[in-house]
């Protein structure tokens, strides 16, 4: 692989800065990087007027392979990452079979590398089949050649108290976390919507606020009893920012994503009753898309995450109550991030690195992803047109559903080039064949 030399693109927005390539690291930068030899024969990219990051890290992902490759493959999964400005993915074990065993998240974990667009790491189920009864094998999913560290039962929540608290114990072992999808599910039996003004109106059953705000309180004082780390998966109301808000002041090792249809969307899509809006947990109100993007500013809430959910159109475009819950959300992220926080003044280029990158791949326990733009470091990045503006088309999306709720949209910021370990994924916005 021949060397790279990257002219004048701007790490974070700031000053531009020459970067050289070599061997999957960055290995100079600045003047240093053209007056370094590798430099002679390196491939040139002009990164004029772009803006470099650390490659974004997804900490909630479903490649729905195994078992739904009618909605998504590891390989149009990975591709949608790439061009996303991703270069690792975690992704989500409601698969069929569950990736609840070593040999599934080894599975998962083979397909990602074969592809090789993105760093594939499966998150391993909490419990047998997400049935939410008894503890899967966590330290086998953990010892695998997968090295599962974040487990989850995303879909359903792990709701049994003690259930909860024994796999809080467990990960202790081995540094893993438990990534809650926060539901109670007694408060949202038949929920269809969010509980309120809205649902009301179109006699929709209401999915209350309560029943995330309760499991999150409970979870946290669980996690300080046992001394363990919890992530809560895509936070959706004000009342959760303040339950999440009170445990970290009083210690607690809890982090928290939310999700880019949650910083810009309101229930209020859910009238004329379109299933592409329709997701769990739902859209909420205006003052908890505030709330949220708030709560990002000021790191109470750590990551963004896409909870990237593909879905066939025979299960997607049918009618709302019966349509499966989920939107599409790897190569909409960035912009909806850019259009919700970064043009509003909420975060800098550094703050989008920081919970699109560094701090997921934190959370997830990766050393080679999330990382500075400098010198030594991993060359995973992604160079962004911070100009450019474009409308989202499902149909022209690489993830083989359609189901995004920003049809017809236009957002600012494109991805230009995604490298991963120094090999190009994506140039000129596209996928670069490799
Ligand atoms: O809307 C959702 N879709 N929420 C989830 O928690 C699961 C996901 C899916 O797998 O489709």
């Amino acid at each position: 692989m021949t060397a790279v030399l990257i002219r004048g693109g701007a790490p974070y927005g700031e000053a531009p800065l020459d970067l050289l390539l070599d061997g999957g690291v960055i290995v100079a930068t600045g003047g240093e990087a053209t007056a370094d030899e590798r430099s002679v024969d390196a491939e040139i990219v002009d990164a004029t007027g772009l803006v470099v990051l650390p490659g974004l890290v997804d900490l909630h992902t479903h490649l729905r392979e195994p078992g739904r490759e009618d909605a998504e493959t590891v390989e149009t999964g990975s591709a949608a990452a790439a061009l996303g400005g991703y270069t690792a993915v975690f992704a989500m074990p409601n698969t069929d079979p569950t990736a609840d065993t070593a040999g599934v998240v080894e599975q998962v974990y083979r397909l990602g590398r074969d592809v090789g667009l993105v760093d594939v790491f499966p998150i391993g189920a909490v419990t047998v089949g997400r049935k939410g009864e008894r503890l899967a094998e966590l330290a086998a999913m953990a010892n695998s050649a997968a090295r599962v560290r974040v487990f989850s039962d995303d879909g359903d929540c792990v709701s049994d108290a003690l259930l909860m608290r024994r796999a809080l114990e467990y990960v202790k072992a081995f540094g893993g976390v438990i990534a809650q999808h926060a539901q109670e599910p007694r408060l949202t039996q038949g929920a269809q919507m969010h509980e309120g003004e809205v649902s009301a109106r179109l006699g929709l059953t209401g999915w209350p606020a309560v029943a995330e705000e309760a499991i999150i309180a409970r979870d946290c004082l669980l996690t300080d009893h046992v001394g363990s780390r919890l992530h809560v998966c895509h936070l959706s109301t004000a009342g959760s920012v303040d339950v999440l808000a009170a445990a970290k002041v009083r210690g607690t090792a809890v982090t928290a994503e939310v999700t880019p249809h949650h910083l810009l969307l309101t229930d209020e899509r859910a009238v004329g009753y379109d299933p592409v809006f329709k997701v769990n947990p739902p859209l909420r109100t205006a003052a908890d898309v505030t709330a949220l993007r708030q709560a990002l500013a000021d790191g109470v809430i750590d990551i963004v995450a896409t909870d990237h959910a593909p879905h066939a159109s025979q299960d997607k475009e049918t009618e709302w109550d019966n349509a499966s819950p989920g939107m599409l959300g790897l190569q909409t992220a960035l912009s909806v991030v850019i259009e919700t926080m970064l043009l509003p003044g909420l975060l800098d280029w550094r703050g989008v690195a920081r919970v699109m990158s560094e701090a997921p791949a934190r959370i997830g326990g990766l050393v080679e992803h999330g990382r500075p733009v400098a010198a030594g470091e991993p060359a995973n990045l992604v160079l962004i047109d911070p100009t450019a503006r474009w409308t989202v088309s499902g149909a022209s999306l690489a993830s083989l559903s359609a189901n995004t709720p920003f049809e017809g949209m236009e957002l600012p910021g494109r991805v230009v080039a995604t490298y991963l370990r120094g090999r190009r994924t994506v140039s000129a916005g596209a996928l670069a064949g490799v």
